[in-house]
Order: C-alpha cells, then structure tokens, then sequence
C-alpha cells in the first residue's frame, strides 16, 4: 500500500516523529529486552576471528558507519576502517585474509556502495549489509545481511533509516564486545540497558522542539553554519551539516571540534552561528574548552548538551539546548534527532522543498 503523510506536512515530519518506534523495532530485533542480551543473527565471519572490518557507505550511512568505527573499536577493539563507497577502490587498501567488509546502505542500491560491495567480495572479504531493504540488490549480494527496522523511507533526507543503521552498528559493536571478552558483563548490561532506553528519551525530545524552532530561525538567516563534535560526535557534526546543506542549501562544514585551531576557527565570525554538540563525558571538557576559545573570538555558540553539561556552557554559549541525560555510548543517536530537526525546520522557514531537495534523488543508482 502506498504510504500517505498523514496528518504531517511532509514526509520528513512524518518520518522524524517515528524515530521512537524504529529505534524500538530494531533494537528489539538484536536485544532481548527482558534479558537485556545481545542476541545476535549467524555472520557471515567469525567475530572473535576478524582481522579487520571495512565499512564501505555514501552520505548519511557512511557518517553511520564512522559512529560504527568508534563503537567497535571501543568496545570490540577490532581494526576497522571507514571509507567513502566511491573513494575506496582508488585507495585500494590492503585487506587481510578472511577480512570483514560491512557496507551500509538505506535502499541497499547505492551504485557506489554496491560497487564497493563487489570489490570487497572479489578480494575476499566476507560481506555483512546492513540495509533498510531486505530484497535489495546489495542483500542479494552480500553473504549475510542485518535489517535496519525503519520501513519505508520516502523523504529523501534519510532521519530514521540514519538512526536505525545507528542502532544496528551499537548492537554489533556490544555482540562483538561480548563474543570477544573484550566487554565485561557488567559494563554490557549497562549499555545495553542505555540503549534500551534511548527510544524513550527520542520519544520525549520530539514532544516539543520549540527551543530547536527558536534555533532554526536563527540559523535560516546565516550564509554559514559550523557544526562541532568531538568522538562520536563528530560524525554527528558532518550529519548536522550535510542534513542542513542538502535541506536549505545553507552552507555548512562539521569539524572535530579539536581541530578548529587547525584552521576553521579563521572562519569564526559573529555570522557565522557554531553548532557544538556536546554532551557531559569525558570528552566534555575539551570540546568545551574549544568551543570557549571561539566564542572568544566572536563565535556565537549554539550548543546541545544535557544538565550536566549545561551550566559550563552556559558561561560563553548563545544557546544551550538541554537533552536528555544517557550514557555518553548512545549520545550520538540522542544528538542526531535535534540535528535532522533544526535542518528541517530551517528548510521549512526557507520555503525549500523539504521531501525533495533539488538536485538529489533517493537512491542514487549512477558511479
Ligand atoms: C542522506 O540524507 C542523503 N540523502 C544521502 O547522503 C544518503 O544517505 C546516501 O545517498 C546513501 O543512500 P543509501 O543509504 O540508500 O545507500
């Protein structure tokens, strides 16, 4: 049956309010809520075995798969590498024997990323998809596949397709942690238990975003918009960025907020409103600190925290939206939300077409 927008004006609102369910449905799917475990489907490759683990994705799902990176080397301490489908062949990495090749995709038909799929499986690498369609090309081709529950997704902004691959990444990474020794029981229940939760939490900062709609006002009016994370939140930052490119056209860069002295913060201008994601851990008080050496330098601070981190930043930041408080393992999937939010919202008050930007389609089926 044809999906309709129901009572939303877009496909995208639509979709961004189903974030709760879709993290629910598919985190049910690799975690027994009431044992709180991991329980795994077969792999094609042996976890405890692999050498290495190749992400290959495009777009939204390759920021995705940088999420997966920094998970599965934390908790799994496996190598992984994370490449853009289209760049890969032209590096040509080295791939060692019985390799993992994990490729990341919402239609599962992205011409880079199928691409990428065949040349791995040609140099030997055992092929895991993670895709949000299960008769897709690249599950046809892969040795194993695990489902993103999100549905249909028809806005072409990926929202909740991008969450759900999240979902399924921190999954993996805790059935790695767990199959290798590497995550101690303990500290696996408290993950698990942390994302459990994240559905709740997405389901209680979309009940009202009028502080992200006060933020997007703000932001619909500048030419420029940085985006800052640290860690985890970093891919976070490049998703702020390509979701409020792709939607508004307003230019956007996300940095790793410790690289601004590197060059960026040149850019730091008060026209130039700064995105920093920033949640209370231990990555806290460095991002802080590099978010205070712009705004002293005329940066207006926009920041998205939790109460722990809010009065800190209060001290130099514009704005501080506060968000729920989770363990810092799940922030990245707490932070993408009022990301693909503001981005919405911006496009809304710019008058753009929000289901469908100019000059993107859905799925991207050319090299
Ligand atoms: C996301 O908002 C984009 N429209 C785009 O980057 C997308 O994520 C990318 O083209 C990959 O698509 P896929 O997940 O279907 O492979």
């Amino acid at each position: 049956a044809a999906v309709g927008k129901g009572n939303y004006r877009h496909f995208m609102e639509k979709e961004l309010h189903e974030h709760p369910v879709v993290l629910g449905d598919t985190l049910r799917q690799y975690i027994d809520p009431a044992s709180r475990a991991v329980a795994l489907p077969e792999l094609p490759f042996d976890p405890v075995a692999v050498p290495k683990i190749s992400f290959s994705a495009c777009g939204s799902a390759y920021l995705a798969a940088q999420v997966g990176r920094y998970w599965i080397e934390q908790v799994a301490r496996i190598p992984v590498d994370a490449d853009i489908a289209s760049e890969l062949r032209y590096r040509d990495p080295p791939l060692p024997e019985g390799g993992a090749a994990l490729l990341v995709s919402q239609s599962g038909e992205t011409a880079d990323t199928l691409a990428a799929l065949r040349l791995l499986r040609e140099r030997g690498q055992r092929v895991l998809s993670v895709v949000n369609v299960a008769e897709s090309s690249m599950a046809r081709e892969s040795h194993g596949t695990v489902l993103t529950v999100a549905g249909p997704e028809i806005g072409v902004a990926s929202t909740k397709a991008f969450t759900a691959q999240l979902a399924v990444l921190a999954s993996l990474a805790l059935g790695f942690g767990r199959a290798r020794g590497t995550l101690a029981p303990a500290e696996e229940a408290r993950l698990t238990a942390a994302l459990l939760e994240v559905p709740a939490h997405a389901a209680a900062l979309l009940e009202d975003s009028s502080e992200i709609l006060e933020l997007a006002r703000e932001v619909a009016q500048a030419r420029d918009v940085l985006f800052l994370g640290r860690g985890s939140l970093y891919p976070i930052a490049l998703e702020g960025a390509l979701k409020l490119k792709e939607l508004s056209y307003i230019h956007a860069e996300g940095y790793a907020a410790g690289e601004m002295k590197h060059g960026p913060i040149a850019l730091i201008d008060p026209a130039v409103p700064v995105i920093a994601l920033c949640p209370s851990g231990p990555l806290f008080e460095k991002t802080a600190s590099n978010l205070q050496e712009a705004a002293a330098r005329g940066g207006r601070i926009m920041a998205f925290t939790d109460a722990a981190g809010a009065p800190a930043l209060r001290r130099f930041a514009e704005r501080v939206v506060v968000l729920p408080a989770v363990d810092p393992f799940v922030a990245p999937i707490l932070h993408a939300i009022p990301v693909q939010l503001l981005a919405y919202h911006v496009a809304v008050l710019k008058g753009t077409d929000v289901d469908q930007p100019r000059n993107l389609a859905k799925a991207v089926t050319v090299e």
